[in-house]
């Protein structure tokens, strides 16, 4: 497997650009099967993730072209011959789920693969699968699958009116798609409001769907006879996980860095606790545009993960990385996934001291990275251990890189631009 080698302390300089956002792009690309027109994208996030749904759509049916030169991907997924989702792609990742409620939706049958759990914890599916009932899905588990089918003969979903235990993400995003082409309005109620799903919204409304208030806490969608997509290709939000890290990055090394294509107003928690950390930043919301300037010293932070518009879970990693170097202690509660701390030990190999009590991280501060050969387990706990290589002093090499290309387009590349001592060095894959 591919492995980083980082040279640290490092000073980073220069300009970066935030790609598409991974976690808008997923829900949106399994959205393409509501269409009975070819779709078109602009610029989608190169990344691992992405990938897996395109494997996925294709062994559905769909057919998939990329115009590499002008950044555009046409996905048709009329030629669907397949209704089933199987293992050894819903496994690798878990938003493949969000295949059920568009194939549901649009062919009165779908059959997916119980996601498991995952390294970050459970991940159950049960608000998803209440939901599809309440709106007429008969739902049955077998052999680690699930099968859903309507009830009522081969017709369509019913709207009703829906209120989440949790305001799931994936449940709100596979419920809104479900809800377009249902019969009837559906009310969404204690929906998850994050930006990811107002584009989603955004989306099916591009294809001739009725949704309102998407990235609210109610969500209302009145079901349409069908849906297609139309006029210029569509443009994914910018990645608001992608832009902390790289704000974090720069903070953290104490570097003047321009950071482009970034939404500040997804950004406010992570913003405001930067800030109160003694970050400087300098933010244009109009031409997304965020510089890091140089700073006095970092205090300590008190923060709690909540859904949004609260402090992301997908940023608690990088955060901590951060924390090692105040002034001061910090303590970081995680609120969302109960096992979303498989950095710590890491981080604190690296010389930080981090102990864990329950859900929540106590943090010394004033730590001295040290350089050191460790292991990324998921997504953002691999960023926040290049967020410390950055920092910590010696070369640094950060193994099992497959979960950073995951999510983070070209980061190595990204990184040399922006003055950092970085290779990848090739393994068996
Ligand atoms: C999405 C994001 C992920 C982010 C998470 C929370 C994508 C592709 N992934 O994941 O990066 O960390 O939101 O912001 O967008 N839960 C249940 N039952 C359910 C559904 C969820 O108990 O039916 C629990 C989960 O186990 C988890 C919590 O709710 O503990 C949050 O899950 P959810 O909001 O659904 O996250 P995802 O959509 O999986």
């Amino acid at each position: 497997m591919d492995k980083l080698i980082i040279s640290g302390p490092a000073k980073l300089r220069g300009e970066v650009t935030i790609s598409a956002s991974k976690n808008a792009s997923l829900p949106i690309l399994t959205a393409t099967l509501l269409s009975t027109t070819p779709v078109t994208f602009k610029s989608l996030p190169k990344l691992r993730d992405v990938s897996t749904l395109f494997k996925l759509l294709k062994n559905l049916g769909a057919t998939i072209n990329s115009d590499d030169q002008n950044e555009l991907t046409t996905i048709n997924t009329t030629p669907i011959s397949s209704l089933e989702a199987t293992y050894d792609l819903v496994k690798t990742m878990r938003a493949s789920f969000l295949v059920m409620g568009p194939l549901l939706a649009r062919y009165g049958k779908a059959k997916v693969s119980l996601p498991g759990g995952c390294a970050i914890g459970a991940r159950a599916i049960d608000i998803h699968l209440e939901a599809l009932a309440k709106m007429g899905a008969k739902i049955n588990l077998q052999g680690g699958y699930v099968e859903a089918t309507l009830e009522h003969g081969p017709k369509r979903l019913q709207g009703n009116e829906i209120y989440l235990s949790f305001p799931s993400v994936g449940a709100t995003e596979n419920l809104m798609m479900a809800a377009t082409l249902a019969h009837g309005t559906t009310v969404i109620k204690n929906a998850a409001q994050e930006p990811e799903i107002a584009d989603l919204g955004e989306f099916l409304n591009r294809m001739g769907a009725k949704v309102q208030g998407a990235g609210s806490a109610e969500v209302i969608i009145e079901g349409q006879e069908s849906l297609l997509f139309s006029g210029s290709p569509y443009v994914v939000i910018p990645d608001r996980i992608e832009s902390a890290t790289y704000l974090i990055a720069g903070v953290m090394t104490n570097s003047e860095i321009t950071i482009h294509n970034i939404n500040a107003k997804h950004l406010d928690a992570v913003i405001a606790t930067l800030k109160d950390m003694g970050a400087k930043l300098e933010i244009d919301y109009d031409k997304k545009i965020i510089k890091t300037l140089l700073h006095q010293g970092l205090h300590g932070t008190h923060v709690a993960t909540a859904p949004y518009p609260g402090f992301p879970t997908d940023v608690q990693a990088q955060l901590m990385a951060l924390t090692t170097i105040a002034q001061t202690p910090s303590v970081i509660t995680e609120h969302i996934f109960e096992n979303r701390f498989m950095h710590v030990p890491e981080l604190n190999r690296m010389g930080a001291n981090i102990v864990l009590k329950g859900n929540s991280a106590f943090i010394d501060g004033q730590s001295t990275l040290k350089s050191a050969p460790v292991m990324c387990t998921d997504l953002r706990a691999s960023a926040a251990l290049v967020l410390a290589a950055l920092a910590a002093e010696g070369q640094s090499e950060v193994c099992r890189i497959y979960h950073l290309d995951r999510g983070y387009e070209k980061i190595d590349q990204k990184l040399q631009t922006l003055n950092v001592d970085i290779t990848r060095v090739p393994g068996d894959n």
